[in-house]
């Protein structure tokens, strides 16, 4: 029986969310924390799939009625499965596919592409149908349109090649680091829709152009900074200019109260910088600072109710193993 089974890592925005949606740039690194797919062939002449984070599990005859039964929140799942059996001429057949996270859901880690890119490179790996990395990230962007409306195609990206990148109108480049970058992540307890925080900005800068575009420009600004300050490995520069981010994307609308006071309790005790990280509005917090602080903060902010780990980056993006 054949099985593969691929793995894409979730990721977190540096600088530059939200503006980046309007073209401007932004910096992204690709964290240890993993999305996986499983796609193995049964005996049975029939589809199943498995989602093991909500633990549901769909049986159907064929692929057709597995998209028709499939609940609209698994949209992306149905939209995947349609474009192989149109482009490719993919049945899916005897195949079991299983899907899990490690990832918060809905909380900035970007977890919908990360789950979209290990989907992409399971088929992809499970037919041998040879698509690059560029094919694998750009299928995975039509999946998260469909949840999110205009993505910028950052999620799909980082998520795909991994690492950390330079972000811009569809184009990327990576980002050399002269030393490893930990980040503490803090999970706000209260998870984000994407598209409605896309949505307030959109309808901020309906109403306020020029000072929407002049934060953009600013937030752009700091993401060149911080590329700079990435590759030098200045951590305490880099951290000033995440808190200098923060406070424009709270002139955005997309901060709230639990997302400062985690600031403020990383800032008091030691981490040079705090922002929230990817839509906002509920989701995630990333802190930097050198790494006793992190774990210390990781100790005390647990005890305070908040979920937190400290992240590595993931220096591979999505990969693929075979197993006859
Ligand atoms: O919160 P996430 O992981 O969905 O990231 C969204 C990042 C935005 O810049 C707000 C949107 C985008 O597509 O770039």
């Amino acid at each position: 029986m054949n099985k593969v089974i691929a793995c894409a890592p979730g990721k977190s925005i540096l600088f530059g969310e939200h503006a980046v949606v309007h073209g401007y740039p932004a910096i992204a690194l690709a964290i240890s924390l993993v999305s996986s797919c499983e796609i193995e062939q049964i005996p049975e002449k029939r589809v199943e799939l498995c989602l093991k984070n909500s633990n549901k599990f769909y049986k159907q005859d064929n692929a057709e009625k597995l998209i028709e039964e499939l609940p609209k929140k698994y949209k992306q799942i149905s939209t995947c499965l349609r474009l192989f059996q149109q482009n490719y001429e993919l049945i899916f057949e005897n195949t079991k596919i299983t899907i899990a996270s490690q990832l918060f859901k809905s909380a900035g880690l970007g977890s919908s592409a990360s789950i979209a890119v290990a989907l992409v490179e399971a088929i992809n790996a499970f037919h041998e149908l040879n698509l690059t990395k560029s094919e694998v990230s750009d299928i995975a962007y039509e999946m998260e349109k469909v949840v999110h409306g205009t993505p910028s195609g950052i999620d799909n990206t980082i998520c795909t090649f991994g690492n950390v990148i330079h972000y811009q109108n569809k184009e990327f480049v990576f980002i050399p680091l002269s030393k490893e970058v930990k980040l503490l992540i803090t999970f706000t307890n209260a998870s984000h829709d994407t598209k409605r925080a896309i949505e307030k900005v959109r309808k901020f800068k309906m109403t306020h152009l020029e000072k929407c575009e002049e934060i953009f420009t600013q937030i752009g600004e700091i993401a060149l900074e911080g590329k700079q300050r990435l590759k030098e490995g200045d951590l305490q520069s880099l951290g000033e200019l995440m808190n200098e981010n923060q406070e424009l994307l709270e002139q955005l609308g997309v901060s709230n109260k639990i997302i400062s006071k985690i600031n403020e309790i990383a800032l008091k005790n030691g981490a040079f910088g705090s922002k929230l990280t990817g839509a906002g509005l509920g989701g995630c917090v990333i802190s930097v600072g050198e790494d006793d602080t992190l774990y210390y903060l990781e100790k005390l902010l647990k005890g305070k109710g908040f979920p937190c780990f400290v992240a590595n980056s993931d220096n591979v993006g999505v990969r693929s193993v075979k197993k006859e």
